[in-house]
């Protein structure tokens, strides 16, 4: 099996770097991983011998955690570097970093504070870099989202989503891009003070304008749970946001993913949030917990879709 060919060798910072057939061509791609996985082709050698080198700045579950297994089952290996280790804590530029680690591994993998310290890296590396979660996106989770809402749903082109809360989120502005690219229709509702990165948004409208998509900005969450297929949600307080946490709970408060909001979406609706969740803040257990609750398959399914990614940027 060969990755989608246009995507290798290239960054991925933005669900942006991507256009429509190759988002399509990953999510495909990523089914089929999902199929032969359970078919029992687990290990697949198609990246042997390629190192990727995994930046992170922050603490990580599944985004460590699935592109280690991922590029250990497509039979390459990866080298885990916490940033208070590397000599970049101790003031050694990110450009130097970029154009070390170059000569050594295959492809950096960074989850970072800032979104321009990845735009630095990039720059500066001939290897490519993916995101793996920086302040402004967080694409290999939308790929892993989009993917699964296709399983679980089919056509997306007919499908309503409404996220809840930030709506200057890492994940939503992901999911925001390759929802307006793939067609479907995004309701966000959140706060006054808390829209969307204006130039993300912008984008996603012009994606959405040639897809046939639809965005919106709604401050009432009824509105937004309204028939909706699918309800997604993500923590109020992201990772670097932490002394601004009571004013953002206080904000958001009235955005809570609960059995009342949920009794407005349609009987089958799918429940999802990227984790890690705080039950009682942005969901109530009685959600995340239910049947409707697709968050296990979506977490899963982060490994499928790294499969994918890497075998195409790295093939
Ligand atoms: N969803 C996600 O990226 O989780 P981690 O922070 O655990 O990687
Ligand atoms: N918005 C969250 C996502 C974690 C996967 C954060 O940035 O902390």
């Amino acid at each position: 099996m060969v990755g989608v060919e246009s995507l290798r060798g290239r960054d991925l910072l933005s669900i942006a770097d991507l256009n429509r057939n190759e988002l399509t061509a990953l999510i495909d791609l990523s089914l089929k991983m999902k199929e032969l996985y359970y078919k029992g082709f687990r290990n697949l050698n198609i990246l042997n011998g390629k190192v990727l080198a995994l930046i992170f700045e922050k603490h990580s579950t599944r985004t460590r955690v699935s592109l280690q297994v991922a590029i250990h089952q497509l039979g390459g290996t990866s080298l885990y570097l916490s940033s208070q280790e590397l000599q970049l804590a101790r003031g050694e530029p990110i450009k130097d970093t970029a154009r070390v680690l170059e000569r050594y591994v295959d492809g950096i993998a960074a989850r970072v504070y800032k979104h321009k310290s990845l735009v630095e890296l990039a720059e500066h590396a001939q290897i490519p870099v993916i995101n793996a979660l920086s302040d402004v996106e967080h694409p290999l989770q939308a790929i892993a989202d989009v993917m699964t809402i296709i399983e679980l749903k089919k056509d997306i082109r007919k499908l309503k989503i409404a996220f809840f809360g930030d709506g200057a989120d890492n994940v939503l502005h992901s999911l925001m891009l390759a929802v307006a690219m793939l067609g479907g229709a995004l309701y966000i509702a959140t706060a006054p003070g808390y829209d969307p990165n204006p130039e993300i948004f912008k984008k996603a409208k012009e994606y959405a304008s040639e897809s046939g998509g639809q965005i919106f900005i709604v401050r009432d969450p009824i509105e937004a749970a309204k028939d909706a297929d699918v309800i997604y949600t993500d923590v109020w307080v992201s990772m670097g946001q932490e002394s601004e946490r009571e004013k953002r709970i206080r904000d958001l408060s009235r955005y809570q993913v609960n059995s009342e909001i949920v009794s407005y979406a349609k009987k089958d609706y799918i429940f999802m949030h990227c984790l890690p969740a705080k039950r009682g803040e942005e969901v109530t257990d009685e959600v995340i917990e239910s049947r409707n609750s697709a968050v296990w398959i979506q977490a899963e399914n982060r490994l499928h879709s790294a499969k994918a990614v890497l075998a195409s940027i790295l093939g």
